[in-house]
């Protein structure tokens, strides 16, 4: 199988349920490419550099972080820097062969810069220009299949190359679900600091990509996100998403098993 992996920035600094050596059981039977998030490390570093980060909502109720040039140099810092390495270290320990890259690196995540954002405040919209986050367009698969079928593991930060040759900022689960279809991934797994899906205090296990459009409105937060891209993952072909928690023993074997987290097919 080939199986796409994203780890979730919000697993920093937080006891995962040996997910590297999960990782590494996997990694003998099947293809692995592993995508990363890293929200709240851009946030600590940003603010250590003495810039307060900006988190603005879109009309249609998605949060994201309005990334102007500096903002972008400190998630290059954060993403490609700091998060990227200490999971390729991390994997390196545990003898699994990792390399980390960006998706500037070899052209691999080619994105649209959006450069003017709509962020809505108190009911009014807002233009924000000098933008740096991307619409992915389309993800060069060729580098990352020349990496896993030669045995390795791409760990990829979920930054961009805009037409123009910038970096961009992606958000990590949107990024994950755009590389599963260039490896052609049999299934996508977003591991994160929750069971999965939450809805009226509990844990959503199935879920048909009509349901989860339905709900999408009613869900809050950076759960909203990764149910949109979730569905757009299905859209693209990959037959099964799994949402789940990076916390509990065996989190990617678990899921694959359909044993946890929530299941949108
Ligand atoms: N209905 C819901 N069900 C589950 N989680 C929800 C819900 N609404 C909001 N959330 C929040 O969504 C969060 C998960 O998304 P978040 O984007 O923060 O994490 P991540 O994707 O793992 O990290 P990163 O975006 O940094 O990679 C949970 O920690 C939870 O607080
Ligand atoms: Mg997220």
């Amino acid at each position: 199988m080939i199986i796409t992996i994203k780890i979730g920035g919000s697993l920093a600094d937080k006891e995962t349920g040996g997910l590297v050596e999960d990782v590494k059981k996997l990694i003998k039977e099947h293809k692995l490419v592993i995508v990363h998030g890293g929200g709240p490390q851009i946030n600590k570093i940003s603010r250590k550099l003495g810039k307060e980060p900006t988190i603005v909502k879109s009309p249609s109720g998605f949060k994201s972080r309005f990334t102007d040039k500096e903002t972008m140099d400190i998630t290059i810092m954060a993403m490609a820097g700091k998060v990227n390495k200490n999971i390729v270290a991390l994997l390196r320990k545990n003898q699994i062969p990792a390399i980390g890259l960006t998706g500037l690196d070899g052209r691999t995540i080619i994105a649209e810069r959006k450069d003017k954002i709509v962020a809505v405040e108190n009911g009014k919209k807002r233009i924000l220009r000098g933008d740096y986050s991307g619409k992915i367009k389309e993800v060069n698969g060729a580098l990352l299949k020349l990496i896993i079928d030669n045995g390795y593991l791409p760990v990829v930060a979920p930054i961009g190359i805009s037409l123009e040759n910038e970096p961009v900022n992606l958000d990590g689960d949107r990024a994950a679900a755009h590389i599963a279809k260039a490896v052609n991934a049999d299934v996508f797994v977003s591991l994160t600091d929750v069971p999965g899906l939450i809805i009226d205090g509990k844990l959503v296990r199935n879920i048909s990509r009509h349901e989860a459009e339905e709900v999408l409105e009613k869900v809050e937060g950076g759960m909203r996100k990764k149910i949109f891209a979730a569905l757009e993952a299905l859209s693209l072909g990959i037959k099964t998403v799994i949402i789940c928690s990076g916390l509990e023993k065996n989190p990617i074997s678990s899921a694959l098993e359909l044993k946890v987290g929530t299941i949108i097919k």
